[in-house]
């Protein structure tokens, strides 16, 4: 069977994954899927989703539908955006440029992160007319964190998402046990790659060799990176110190939407609309930094009442439109959505990125038809009911 027919028939999000499974190597995969530690937290974030059942409204007429919303106060056609990734080079070749041109060609928003395999120009460039965000990770040297500001504005950005959650980088275990050094891989790993062509051709072959990372990479000398060898480097320059006045800098310095990742209490959601802030994203960074962290889902109706009028994002877990829709029904205003669009992107590129974000709109769609509500304005706390069993 061909990829693409094995493409057709996926039906939902798991199955691009186990397509991911077949073609991306091991440590690639590690790289994607694995959380902090224990995976407790990993977990979590798909467990929490059955703390609410629907109660569905019955004899409405819900037979035209929209998933059509407002996101940071323009249109987006349904009530996602691609979260920021890093490395996403590492999964297809290009997964940057595909990624943005498909949230481009599905109305919805994209951001790039600073550890991206592609450049802030060239998204700017390969898609244009894209809802372009850029995700700040805040450098130690301001004068490249400046710098990066600057790009950012020249190419168009419409916000920028300080991304709050990663000054101290989670242990990510089970990643690490393909490496025997920083970007050396074990021998199984090496032997397990090999077993991979397909990827081997699209990501490192023709000349290509291991993706970089485009946005930062120019502010390096080659001695400083391959002392450090690649994104072991990269995550030393990033400053653990950051706080509440790097806020304020950034509040200063860029003169867009500001949008804050990484937010779990009603305190500091309300402190992060005090100094400025147009939107926050709650999220545990998809279980990949402190193991044992709650899930977003359980702070999202404590921070929607704490903040009625603050825009509220959330990721962290989402693979299905039932997820998306009880975490509108809770109060956020768009999901992020993370790897249910990489797994597209391992699976097979453009295709599989357009296949899962087809897939959670189909889905979501579905679920509002079903709840008997023909927008997504429409989903309350009414429609959810705690399930006593998972308390
Ligand atoms: C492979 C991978 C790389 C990530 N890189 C970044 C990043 O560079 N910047 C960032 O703010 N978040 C990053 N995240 C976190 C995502 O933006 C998002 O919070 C998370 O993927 C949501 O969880 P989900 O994957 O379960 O949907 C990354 C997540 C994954 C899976």
């Amino acid at each position: 069977m061909t990829i693409r027919s094995r493409l057709d028939k996926a039906l939902n999000i798991e199955d691009l994954r186990q397509l991911a499974h077949r073609r991306v190597p091991g440590f690639a995969l590690a790289y994607l899927e694995s959380g902090a530690e224990d995976h407790a937290t990993l977990q979590w974030n798909r467990r929490i989703f059955d703390r609410w059942r629907f109660v569905p409204d019955t004899l409405v007429d819900a037979s035209q539908r929209s998933l059509q919303t407002r996101i940071l106060g323009a249109p987006a056609r349904m009530p996602l955006i691609v979260a920021p990734t890093g490395f996403n080079g590492m999964l297809c070749h290009h997964a940057d440029i595909l990624l943005a041109q498909a949230a481009r060609d599905a109305g919805i928003p994209f951001a790039l992160s600073t550890m991206s395999s592609a450049s802030i120009e060239e998204i700017a460039r390969e898609a244009p007319g894209c809802r372009f965000w850029f995700q700040l990770y805040m450098l130690k040297d301001r004068a490249i964190t400046r710098d990066l500001l600057k790009r950012a504005e020249a190419a168009g950005c419409e916000a920028l998402v300080f991304t709050t959650d990663c000054a101290h980088f989670g242990n990510r275990e089970s990643e690490r046990r393909h490496f025997r050094a920083p970007m050396k891989l074990t021998l199984k790993s090496m032997l397990n790659t090999a077993c991979h062509p397909g990827w081997a051709l699209d990501v490192i072959g023709r000349g290509r060799g291991v993706p970089g990372f485009g946005n930062l990479a120019g502010y390096f000398s080659e001695e400083d990176r391959a002392s450090g060898r690649g994104a072991a480097f990269i995550v030393t320059r990033l400053d653990a110190g950051i706080n509440w006045n790097d806020l304020r800098f950034l509040r200063e310095h860029w003169r867009g939407k500001l949008v804050v990742k990484g937010i779990l209490h009603a305190a500091d959601a309300r402190q992060t609309t005090a100094l400025g802030a147009d939107a926050v994203v709650l999220t545990n960074h998809g279980g990949r930094q402190l193991d044992g962290t709650i899930s977003p889902m359980e702070a999202l109706a404590e921070i929607r009442d704490a903040c009625p009028d603050l825009e509220i994002f959330i990721d962290s877990g989402f693979r299905r439109g039932t997820d998306i829709a009880k975490a509108l029904a809770l109060g956020a205003d768009a999901v992020m959505a993370g790897r249910a669009l990489l797994y597209g992107a391992a699976a097979s590129g453009r295709p599989g990125i357009d296949k899962a974000l087809g897939i959670l709109g189909s889905e979501l769609d579905r679920t509002l038809g079903q709840l008997g509500v023909t927008s997504i304005a429409e989903l309350e706390r009414r429609h959810l009911r705690t399930n006593p069993a998972s308390i």
